[in-house]
């Protein structure tokens, strides 16, 4: 079975899916079973994945990569970020030319997790 708020994707042709309600788990995709991503929490490369969450003034700030900006162009972005409540997924889909961060209207407090995905490097998560 499918979970709420899983991501499955294609490595073929790329398509990425949300899972929005849970069913089977037999998701195809170019003739082949998609593969669920799993999110990763620790980067121990050059480039910084991990959302790093900051308070703001009308809510949160969510940045890809606390010290390190994740680099933005046509090959290597940050697709989208997701902002997680209990009863809610916030989502800002980025420009490969904007800046990898989003502001969301949500209290800190209700913050079950931000995650995003890098279009190269998979999802990440906080
Ligand atoms: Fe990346």
């Amino acid at each position: 079975m499918t979970k709420l708020r899983e991501i499955y994707y294609c490595p073929i042709c790329g398509n990425v899916i949300e899972i929005f309600n849970e069913g089977a788990s037999a998701l195809v995709c170019c003739n082949q079973k998609m593969q669920k991503l799993e999110a990763k929490s620790e980067d121990s490369t050059l480039e910084k994945h991990v959302p790093f969450v900051e308070e703001v003034e009308d809510g949160v700030l969510v940045k890809v990569g606390q010290n390190q900006v994740h680099p933005m162009s046509e090959d290597h972005h940050i697709k989208f970020i997701e902002v997680h409540t209990k009863d809610m997924v916030l989502k800002a889909e980025l420009d490969p030319n904007g800046a990898p961060e989003a502001t969301f209207p949500v209290k800190i407090a209700d913050i079950v997790k931000v995650r995003e995905w890098c279009n190269l490097h998979g999802l990440w998560e906080a």
